[in-house]
């Protein structure tokens, strides 16, 4: 597709800003991902030269932070990294302070990763370029969950009647709640499956915490990270009790459906909430979710910029 017609099928996109999938309608989101699918074909074009997306992760990331650099430079923008550790804010400079000086440079975009929820929300009030949230606490990790469903979308042809088990730290998991609100705006049925202690009842979603009956009911199984570094109450007896009834063993990984995917948003704690034969299994469509995370923030990047354009 040609970019001027990509770039007019922006105008339905309103948000100046990106901060959880669950102020996005049905469409927005069937939009993001169209233009996810259509833009690997755009040829030379560089429709964000002379914008610059400021990558300020304040927690660690692989993936996300990666992929945000290659959508902006792929699109023709500066990307302008961060390092936490190396930053003033070990000084004592606020968050505020941080984002607008950087901002004073000239910045277009603001990917923000930070263990406060709402921290992407606090700053969107405060600067003048759009805020995309790339990860804040257990709240909201939208441009996650976009690319699973396009993941989705690829593996089994369609995006609704889905059967989708998200299962294990549903508590600290920012990837569980944009993907439930998410698969349930498209008309999916979401499952949570974990022990009692990871779980909340308040999310408004169907609860298990049979593994393996979930395993022989679901299109998707989207295993979670257990977030060692986020538990200090003992949550869970022991990580062997736990790999025991809500590991994707080995043994588990026989026992699934035909056609059922296994995903993962990644970083794997394998031999604990998966196993290493599960995830490089022909089931697994981890390293395609990966792989979609560029285009997926490719369509946010470029819907952004067209805001007020
Ligand atoms: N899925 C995800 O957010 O991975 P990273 O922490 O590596 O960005």
């Amino acid at each position: 597709m040609a970019l001027d017609a990509l770039l007019g099928r922006c105008r339905a996109w309103k948000h100046k800003h990106l901060l959880g999938t669950r102020d996005l309608s049905r469409e927005e989101i069937l939009l993001v991902l169209s233009l996810a699918e259509e833009l690997p074909g755009l040829k030379d074009e560089l429709p964000l030269r002379g914008r610059r997306l400021f990558n300020f992760f304040v927690e660690p990331s692989t993936r996300t932070k990666t992929s945000f650099s290659l959508a902006a430079r792929r699109l023709g923008a500066d990307v302008v990294d961060f390092s936490p550790a190396t930053s003033s804010l070990t000084k004592g400079e606020s968050l505020k302070d941080t984002a607008r000086t950087i901002e004073s440079m000239g910045v277009a975009f603001t990917a923000i990763r930070h263990g406060a929820s709402g921290a992407p929300a606090f700053l969107s009030r405060l600067v003048g370029s759009s805020v995309i949230n790339a990860g804040d606490g257990a709240n909201e990790h939208p441009t996650q969950a976009l690319l699973d469903l396009l993941t989705m979308k690829e593996r089994l042809g369609k995006l609704s009647g889905l059967r989708v088990a998200l299962v294990g730290d549903i508590a600290h998991s920012r990837v569980a709640r944009s993907n439930l609100w998410a698969l349930r705006k498209l008309g999916n049925e979401v499952t949570l499956v974990g022990p009692s202690t990871l779980v909340p009842a308040h999310l408004g979603a169907p609860v298990s915490h049979d593994l393996d009956r979930a395993l022989r009911e679901h299109d998707v199984v989207m295993m979670l990270r257990l977030q060692l570094e986020r538990q200090q109450a003992g949550l869970f007896p022991s990580v062997p009790e736990y790999v025991r009834f809500f590991g994707l063993t080995r043994e588990r990984l026989a026992s699934l459906r035909n056609g059922t995917i296994i995903m993962h948003p990644g970083p794997m704690n394998r031999g604990l909430e998966i196993s290493a034969e599960a995830a490089d299994s022909d089931r697994s469509v981890i390293l395609n979710q990966v792989a979609n995370g560029v285009w997926i923030r490719a369509a946010v990047l470029l819907l952004l910029s067209q805001v007020g354009a």
